[in-house]
């Protein structure tokens, strides 16, 4: 069955970027000249994804505004002849791809996010992308619906963590740390002592349609939040689940540092600004190495 619908769970307050995500959304956040959320849409659709489906809240208008239209933008850019701008700013959501809005008017947490976008799912297999989560390979999402059609079950994006920050992921148990067989238990956010593994699940999973029953009988878990971690727990009680390795990093944007890392690699590699950003980096080593000193 081909995977035709992304929900991009979008309605988090963003609290560790304030005050920039006081009036701006956290995936609007841009890293170089892009916001997060366009990045991960991009990964969508080059994936063969066609229909969006962003689950916002009232803070979030700038996210809808970013993938309309906007008519007075480009009469200005037209006007004065800023072509490449003009299709550039065309671009952003290619032909043939559709948005749907559903707002979460309660912010109960992951699992709760992804159900509120049902209705709009009709019985198919989906994917979820936290755009937080910035892949640096953009094939990322493609390559676990490769892995869905091979095995017709639902795929979780995970890497190795470090072991004392097991308690900041869903963390996967695989059967034999063997990656073609289904996983055997997901938990979410466990101490080091009681992570199963060191397999951190990141930002990006496909999943069968019977996730919503589990996610309609879950129960609050960690932060007293409807964890979608919980709801694949139940799932594989009676459906397999796989666990599918990324290659390349991810960089945790919801985090500063992670920000600022994707943000300094970003720029090394932007068709217009490397050059001068590589020079700029080293100079700073070089020639102020003192000042930048603890
Ligand atoms: C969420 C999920 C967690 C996953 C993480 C990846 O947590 O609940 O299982 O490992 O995303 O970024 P959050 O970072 O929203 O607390």
């Amino acid at each position: 069955m081909q995977i035709k619908k992304a929900i991009f769970p979008v309605a988090g307050l963003g609290t560790r970027f304030l005050p920039a995500t006081k009036a701006t959304p956290k995936e609007m956040l841009p890293i170089v000249d892009k916001p997060l959320i366009q990045y991960a849409v991009e990964e969508a659709v080059s994936a063969g994804i066609t229909e969006l489906i962003f689950v916002t809240s009232s803070e979030k208008r700038a996210i809808e505004d970013h993938f309309d239209r906007n008519q007075l933008l480009e009469q200005r850019l037209a006007a004065a002849g800023k072509e490449k701008l003009l299709a550039l700013v065309k671009s952003i959501l290619p032909d043939g791809i559709h948005c749907a809005y559903v707002r979460q008017t309660e912010q109960l947490g992951l699992g709760h996010a992804v159900l509120c976008a049902e209705s709009f799912i009709n019985d198919e297999p989906f994917a979820v992308l936290l755009a937080d989560d910035l892949m640096e390979q953009k094939t990322c999402l493609k390559k676990m619906i490769d892995q869905y059609q091979q095995h017709s079950a639902s795929i979780i994006a995970v890497q190795q963590v470090a072991k004392d920050k097991t308690d900041q992921y869903g963390i996967v148990e695989l059967h034999e740390n063997n990656f073609n067989k289904p996983i055997k238990n997901i938990i979410e956010k466990p101490t080091p002592n009681d992570a199963p593994s060191d397999y951190g699940v990141v930002g990006r999973y496909i999943l069968t349609p019977k996730i919503f029953t589990e996610l309609k009988s879950a129960k609050p878990g960690v932060g007293n939040e409807i964890q979608l971690t919980d709801a694949i727990a139940k799932l594989i009680k009676t459906q397999a689940a796989y666990a599918h390795e990324i290659e390349g990093k991810r960089y945790d944007c919801g985090d500063k540092l992670g920000y600022l890392q994707a943000t300094v690699e970003y720029g090394l590699q932007h068709p217009e600004l490397a050059t001068q950003f590589r020079n700029y980096l080293k100079e700073l080593k070089f020639d102020h190495g003192d000042k930048f000193k603890p």
